[in-house]
């Protein structure tokens, strides 16, 4: 039921601050992350993790890039990610001790099925699914799940299925960095930003008007950009998927630091070029890439924090977001992209929840 939701898809964006909520419940606690995600049995086996490859189709993809930074960053452990499909049919190395990470909404997605059952007989240590849907195919296929509670989520574009990845991957992130030194210091400030993080996407869902107001911009456009730095990099091709796939708007994302390697040649005023720039370490260099979008005539579309010192000038339309820790900007920096994908389909008159050519839940090659 949608309730008062025009859309299964906005329903379930606006869900995201108690499903978040639900996922970290127990996991999360004061002050601390429980290192005991997977029962006393599992310790052991976590402790032995010396690397981890992770695997994943689309949007779930997006959220293990997301992880990749995250993992190396806090827990020091060599982290790959790759595409279902394409980690099937190539011949990959398995690193000594790797845990093999699958992420999907559904649990029933062909490739990465295929991609775990490979990974068995590649030597993988031990399985981890990500995972929305109790007693799915990949849970009953994999020695450990971590599930998210999403709750059913119908809107064929995932929503609040990422986030709560995103929110479950950092709480394994910590739990693996734990044991493995995390200074305590930063382990109490990164679950303290948890703990407050369902109350900071309820504050950006405040300013989905104003998001809407912004939508307007794009009703007649043909293309877009994307750009990010970062662990927001990721967040910038989860934004261009969104909108290709509700609006029917072509869109591309790149790494901020590529926009002159190429991109750049496409830039001119009806080009809209949208960035995620928080007010992380890297904004000053992605300053300089917007800089160079404007001198092409290009319109700029930026998701930055209250304190990143960007205003509204001409050819510069701002979305001041909360702040957070630098750490957890990737899950906050996606609402505003998803409601933006939103409003854009909505104006376009698109079937929102069932685009055109795409299935919720893609079970064949
Ligand atoms: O169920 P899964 O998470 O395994 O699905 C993977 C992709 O098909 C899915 O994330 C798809 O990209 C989304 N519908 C995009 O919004």
């Amino acid at each position: 039921d949608k309730g008062q939701y025009k859309h299964y898809m906005l329903k379930e964006i606006f869900e995201q601050p108690g499903v978040i909520q639900a996922t970290l419940n127990g996991r999360v606690g004061k002050g601390e992350i429980n290192t005991q995600l997977f029962g006393d049995s599992a310790q052991q086996l976590m402790d032995s993790v010396q690397a981890v490859q992770i695997i994943a189709c689309g949007t779930s993809y997006h959220a293990g890039m997301v992880a990749r930074y995250w993992i190396e960053e806090l827990a020091g452990i060599p982290c790959q990610v790759e595409i279902a499909s394409e980690y099937r049919y190539r011949k990959t190395i398995t690193l000594p001790n790797t845990l093999f990470v699958t992420i999907s909404q559904s649990g029933e997605t062909a490739d990465t099925l295929a991609a775990l059952r490979v990974a068995k007989e590649r030597g993988a240590l031990a399985s981890l699914a990500i995972c929305n849907v109790p007693g799915s195919s990949l849970v009953r296929e994999s020695d450990l799940c971590l599930m998210t509670q999403a709750g059913p989520e119908i809107g064929v574009a995932s929503t609040k299925a990422f986030t709560t990845q995103l929110s479950a991957l950092m709480v394994l992130t910590l739990s693996l960095a734990k044991t493995r030194g995390l200074d305590s210091t930063l382990e109490a400030e990164l679950t303290d930003a948890l703990t407050t993080l369902p109350a900071k996407v309820e504050e950006v869902l405040a300013l989905s008007q104003r998001v809407e107001q912004l939508a307007t911009h794009f009703a007649d456009k043909q293309h877009s950009l994307f750009l990010g730095r970062g662990a927001l990099y990721p967040i910038a091709l989860e934004g261009a998927l969104k909108l290709k796939e509700i609006s029917y708007i072509h869109a591309e994302a790149y790494p901020a630091g590529e926009l002159k390697h190429g991109p750049l040649a496409l830039v001119d005023s009806e080009m809209p070029v949208i960035t995620v720039a928080p007010g992380n370490e890297l904004l000053e260099k992605l300053k300089s890439n917007m800089q160079e979008v404007r001198a092409r005539g290009g319109e700029l579309y930026v998701f930055a924090d209250q304190h990143a010192g960007i205003e509204d000038q001409e050819g510069y339309h701002i979305l001041h977001l909360p702040k957070i820790h630098p750490l957890l900007e990737p899950i906050l920096y996606t609402v505003p992209l998803q409601l933006l994908s939103y409003y854009v389909a909505v104006i376009r008159g698109t079937d929102v929840d069932q685009p055109r050519n795409l299935a919720k839940s893609v079970t064949v090659e």
